[in-house]
């Protein structure tokens, strides 16, 4: 379920659509987790829902309002309206990942093996937050993706590409200096 790299996809916006398909499982995960309240949740995909929303999320946030966003205003046309689309999804991403903090407190619990005092509420939020989650990406599948594709030439792509790299090197970094040495990079050096 890792979000695919940009070297295996040479087009960046096949990239991000495909980062979606990741999400729609992850969107899938969180589903089987609310389902599986109060007590049966699998402690691995607890602890798997934690990694998503902390490090997966933030870095598709990033790459879309560092790279995508800023590549479309400047190739769309005057008449897209991508001043007001790009300022909606930018919202939608902050209310996400805060609402993303205070899930993964829950989620913790969970992956600790440990029972919620309050699962209801939690089932609640869990829910809330995917179905809005699913609407974020069939909203920028269905959008913002066949604008780009229209409006971004050839030149735009390669820019959006060293973008996107820009941004997950800037993550893989960021994560690896506050890591303890269990993340997914240091297991796999050692
Ligand atoms: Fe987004
Ligand atoms: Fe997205």
């Amino acid at each position: 379920m890792r979000q695919p790299q940009l070297a295996n996809c040479s087009d960046p916006l096949d990239l991000i659509l495909q980062e979606h398909d990741t999400h729609q499982s992850w969107c899938n995960l969180l589903e089987e987790i609310a389902d599986t309240l109060p007590d049966s949740v699998d402690q691995k995909k607890a602890h798997r829902a934690v990694e998503i929303l902390k490090y997966d999320l933030p870095l598709h946030h990033s790459i879309e309002e560092k790279a995508l966003f800023p590549v479309l205003m400047k190739y769309a046309a005057s008449d897209d309206n991508v001043g007001e689309i790009v300022a909606h999804l930018n919202e939608e991403h902050v209310v996400d990942e805060s609402f993303a903090e205070e899930l993964i407190e829950f989620l913790e619990v969970l992956a600790n093996g440990k029972l919620l005092e309050d699962a209801n509420m939690f089932g609640y939020m869990l829910r809330g937050f995917f179905e809005n989650y699913r609407r974020h990406i069939m909203w920028e599948n269905s959008i913002v993706l066949p604008l780009a594709r229209s409006r971004v030439t050839a030149e735009g792509l390669r820019e959006l590409s060293s973008l996107i790299v820009e941004q997950q090197t800037h993550f893989r970094n960021t994560q690896l200096s506050h890591c303890s040495g269990n993340c997914k990079e240091c297991k796999k050096k050692s």
